[in-house]
């Protein structure tokens, strides 16, 4: 696990924008998996910007999402596939059928849960996954107690997940109790992860699954079982972490060369 302390967002959606834009570069049809929450959206703001101004391609790119609410209407503002739709897909030139959402409205959720499965495994899996973490450690909606080898599959949420989600509804009431997620197994089966956290509120969940035992109370914590997990963080989320200056001091001192 690679931790990086930046000054803020702004660097943050950079240095992830270059290890995204660094894949394009070399894999121009790679397998990008998408998050949803705020964290990630410095990158999709970047990544639209060097499409718009530098000409970055994803013409060819494929993109999953982590999860989705169930029950919300196809097209439902909040839903995920609308999110991710809104916020990053349509600002840049990705065929919309190659951007894959579970479905989180199918009759039979189990079974779109193995096809969502089939769908990612067929595509070759995902090349990078971005992820964000939850104030309880979540990634995904894998919330405490997820099998660390979990697949995709319904979940229920936290009361404090609805309560954090609630600022994007109407109110608290309108937040589902259920999720559809990839599984913490099939996102350590991504080959690179970038976990991005920023923000006084998230230092707990960052102390506990970088420095914490690996255990399901904390789902984010399986990412140490993971060979390449990149975690960027601004200094208010790396605020209660122990061994912060040898992350500083490890990056500052990296070849350039090793690129993410
Ligand atoms: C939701 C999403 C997660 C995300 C989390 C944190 O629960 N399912 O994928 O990481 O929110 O969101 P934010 O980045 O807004 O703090």
């Amino acid at each position: 696990m690679e931790v990086v302390i930046l000054p803020g967002s702004r660097q943050i959606g950079r240095l992830a924008a270059d290890a995204i834009e660094a894949l394009l570069r070399q894999k121009p049809d790679a397998v990008l998996g998408l998050a949803t929450g705020s964290s990630p959206l410095p990158v999709y703001d970047e990544l639209s910007r060097r499409h718009l101004e530098e000409g970055l391609d994803f013409s060819r790119a494929h993109a999953f999402a982590l999860d989705e609410y169930v029950g919300l209407e196809p097209g439902h503002p909040e839903s995920y596939r609308e999110v991710i739709r809104r916020e990053f897909t349509d600002r840049v030139n990705i065929d919309p059928a190659n951007v894959h959402s579970p479905d989180g409205t199918a009759e039979d959720l189990q079974a779109a849960c193995q096809e969502y499965e089939d769908a990612i495994r067929e595509r070759g899996g995902v090349d990078l996954q971005i992820l964000g973490v939850g104030t309880d450690g979540h990634i995904g909606f894998n919330e405490p107690g997820s099998s660390l080898v979990s697949r995709t599959r319904i979940k229920t949420l936290i009361e404090q997940t609805r309560k954090d989600n609630a600022r994007f509804f109407r109110s608290i009431d309108d937040v589902p109790h259920h999720v559809v997620t990839q599984g913490l197994g099939t996102i350590l089966d991504a080959r690179h992860v970038i976990l991005l956290a920023t923000g006084a509120q998230k230092a707990q969940a960052v102390r506990d699954f970088v420095e914490g035992p690996v255990a399901a109370i904390c789902a984010a914590s399986v990412l140490q079982l993971h060979p390449h997990a990149t975690i960027l963080i601004d200094e208010a989320a790396a605020s209660s972490l122990r061994l912060a200056d040898y992350y500083r001091h490890a990056f500052e001192n990296k070849p350039k060369w090793q690129g993410l």
